[in-house]
């Protein structure tokens, strides 16, 4: 049967473990439209964060005869049967690329150093983690690679766990997606960014928790719902325009440029959610007061910090690290009463992912 399966190659039945902590991203140009197999419609470009992040670690061993199931899941410890089903179909997309992956079974421990239900998105951290595990499972079992091709097929396996997974993996920016922009831009992965001016890689993003509930609609749904979004072919070019703005001014540090382009992209992102059918709003009644009181603040003081939005009420606030006391007192004067429980994260700009 092994052999029927690879004509070429033995898998070899093996005992093993492999360890990877992944952090989560921050997206400056937004993903949001896909196609094919989580192919995006438009490129986009992250910051690579450090502290939020999760932790992986996979037990493999030789699967059994008569096995059903080629997996088990402990986040935190505990058994979360809700997480199965993506986990599920993760493995299955995978196993075309890692045939080992037939042959085990593995016992998957995850856990984030974020609160979980804090609101914030873990599924870039979580499935780049596990995207990584599996690739120390196929060099371990198969074959020599060196080290770029491995992080490139990381990156490539995380996109099929969740799209913005695939900008985890390195840092400090990372870019997504056929881009005039960038001429290695690739759909199936991505490719770190160097040439940027040093002020970024002191980026700070102090995540406000303005929702904790779960998201109301799910960003699978939102991506598909921009198949039939009127806007959406616009929204399109405007995220690949401002990918190519974006480039310069990453490279010169044109912090005045590079808040108008940020504050529009988040806005932009939650205007297809707002003119989807059916519409939905993913911003809380708060998080326009806080984005209100960066207005006024950065008027106030012509401290270069801007906001950023994920696919959920949670404010990220980015500015240069130089700013962090004056920005950490704003936060306590003006924005801390809009946090739930007065919580609030602070992370910066990462490295990426670590073999642990
Ligand atoms: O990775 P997904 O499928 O959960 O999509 C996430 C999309 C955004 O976080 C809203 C934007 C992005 O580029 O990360």
């Amino acid at each position: 049967m092994v052999e029927q399966d690879f004509i070429f190659k033995k898998v070899k039945l093996v005992n093993g473990f492999s360890s990877w902590e992944s952090p989560s991203n921050i997206a400056l140009i937004k993903y949001w439209g896909k196609y094919g197999e989580q192919l995006p419609e438009n490129p986009s470009i992250s910051f690579t964060l450090s502290e939020c992040k999760t932790i992986t670690k996979i037990y493999y061993r030789p699967k059994k005869e008569k096995e059903i199931d080629n997996f088990s899941f402990l986040f935190d410890g505990s058994l979360k049967p809700s997480f199965n089903n993506k986990i599920n179909q993760f493995i299955n997309r995978i196993s075309i690329y890692i045939p080992a992956i037939k042959h085990h079974f593995f016992e998957i421990e995850s856990h984030n150093t974020f609160p979980h239900s804090s609101g914030i998105a873990s599924s870039a951290s979580a499935m780049s983690s596990l995207a990584l595990c599996f690739m120390e499972i196929e060099k371990q079992i198969n074959t020599k690679i060196s080290k770029l091709d491995f992080i490139k097929k990381a990156s490539f396996l995380a996109r099929l766990g969740s799209g913005s997974a695939t900008r985890s993996i390195e840092g400090p920016i990372v870019y997504w997606g056929n881009s005039k922009a960038y001429d290695d831009s690739s759909l199936l992965y991505g490719t770190p960014l160097n040439n940027i001016a040093s002020v970024f890689t002191t980026y700070q993003d102090t995540i406000l928790i303005i929702d904790k509930n779960e998201k109301r609609v799910s960003s699978t749904l939102g991506h598909q719902l921009m198949k039939s979004n009127p806007y959406a072919k616009n929204r399109f070019i405007q995220a690949n325009e401002n990918m190519n703005q974006l480039k310069d001014v990453l490279i010169k540090g044109d912090l005045d440029n590079f808040i108008k382009i940020i504050e529009l992209e988040a806005l932009s992102l939650h205007a297809m959610m707002m003119t989807s059918s059916p519409s939905f709003i993913l911003m809380q009644p708060n998080t326009l007061f806080v984005i209100n009181e960066v207005y006024e603040f950065r008027k106030r003081t012509a401290i270069p910090i801007c906001f950023t939005l994920d696919a959920g009420a949670n404010i990220h606030l980015l500015y240069p690290h130089r700013f962090f006391k004056k920005v950490q007192n704003f936060i306590k004067e003006k924005v801390l009463k809009y946090c739930v429980s007065k919580q609030f994260i602070n992370d910066h700009v990462g490295v990426g992912s670590k073999k642990i």
